[in-house]
């Protein structure tokens, strides 16, 4: 990442409400200009505290922001020359369609001509032409969220800020807008800033994702590194399926350690954030990466037996639920094409491939 390519830094930035509490913690975080990033995180992470203050509406208890290399952290909201898009940022009611999306050129004083033809063009990108005279009474949830995008971009903003704006959607009209969202983003050119508690919102749309826990960055990466290599347990937890084995370090072979499980097993895995030895840990892998093998001696190394619970259909794939001795239940997913199908009852040995099964501390 070289330095010009950097449109927002935070360096050292900390935010707390009450003088005592910080909601933000020591965020340093570099937004690279023309990229989609998600803010992903549970409820009271931090995210929306961050977001105001890159909007301006809060202010850093301590370190500062940058945009395109300029403190910003005294620059007034609207100053500042970003778009935004909030889950309840209302409309004007009184307002028509064409004047909401309007209002951030009026306020600009774009003569109205000019202010005419970039409204127009604005509906027309959020597939609303020809809904300028109505009112947003008139129009359902997800076309006024379309109204608020067209009124957040129709100024050209610098950085585009959206805090859950399709939270109040129904699912297939959120997986609809999500991918029109990334489809407007790839034409526009522009950076994006997306704040969301949903990991599959933020695995489909985004670029990197900087997933938030407890007012700390807990790791930000592209997609699919974040999905493939997590770095703590939390991250494995709350992006995507995972299928759990607790037990304890008994070895450490460089970057590969063994873990000993409460029934005798012994498995050995990626040793992520430097277990020692006979530390509890967490031995996890997603269940997609799990392979069933219905045979009676064990097939391979780094197996284990256990018995087939359930068989649930899920139309693309099947998931087992499988009873192993003193562990929690474990999830596999197989293709549906796979060879057999087992059923309820099935002794199942479980291969847990060595580079797909991370051990947490
Ligand atoms: N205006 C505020 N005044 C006091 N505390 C706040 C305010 N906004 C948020 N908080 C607190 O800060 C923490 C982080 O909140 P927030 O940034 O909204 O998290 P998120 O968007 O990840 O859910 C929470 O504990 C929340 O209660
Ligand atoms: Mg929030």
């Amino acid at each position: 990442m070289s330095a010009t390519d950097v449109l927002v830094k935070f360096t050292g930035v900390q935010k707390s409400y009450d003088g005592s509490t910080l909601v933000v913690r020591d965020l340093n975080l570099d937004i690279q200009s023309g990229e989609f990033l998600s803010l992903l995180g549970p409820s009271g992470s931090g995210k929306t505290t961050t977001l105001m203050m890159l909007a301006g509406f809060e202010s850093p208890t301590a370190g500062e922001i940058f945009l395109a290399g300029k403190p910003i952290t005294k620059t007034p909201p609207h100053k500042r020359n970003f778009g935004m898009v909030f889950q309840n940022y209302a409309l004007f009611p009184h307002l028509t369609i064409a004047d909401n999306v309007a209002y951030p050129l009026t306020v600009r004083k774009v003569p109205k001509a000019e202010r005419e033809s970039r409204v127009n063009k604005a509906l027309d990108m959020v597939h609303l032409a020809g809904k300028g005279e109505r009112f947003p009474g008139q129009l359902s949830g997800g076309q006024q969220q379309r109204v608020a995008l067209a009124r957040a971009l129709v100024f050209n903003p610098q950085l585009v800020l959206m805090d859950e704006p399709l939270g109040a959607l129904d699912k297939q009209l959120r997986e609809h807008m999500q991918i029109e969202l990334k489809e407007l983003h790839r034409k526009l050119g522009l950076t994006f800033v997306y704040v969301t508690h949903d990991q599959s919102e933020a695995l489909t749309m985004s670029d990197r994702v900087a997933v938030f826990n407890d007012g700390l960055i807990q790791q930000i990466d592209r997609v699919t590194q974040l999905y493939e290599t997590p770095v703590n347990r939390f991250v494995a937890g709350f992006v995507g399926d995972n299928t759990v084995f607790n037990g304890q370090v008994v070895a450490i072979n460089g970057k590969s350690c063994s873990v000993q499980l409460p029934c005798g097993s012994m498995l050995t895995g990626v040793n992520v954030n430097q277990a020692a030895s006979s530390n509890p840990v967490k031995a996890c892998i997603r269940p997609e990466r799990i392979h069933p093998h219905f045979a009676v001696d064990r097939p391979a190394a780094n197996c284990l037996q256990a018995t087939v619970d359930d068989v649930i259909y899920f139309g693309d794939h099947l998931r087992l639920r499988c009873k192993l001795a003193q562990q929690a239940e474990a999830t596999v997913k197989i293709a549906l094409a796979s060879q057999t199908v087992p059923e309820p009852g099935d002794s199942v040995w479980l291969h847990l491939p060595q580079e797909h099964l991370r051990v947490y501390r």
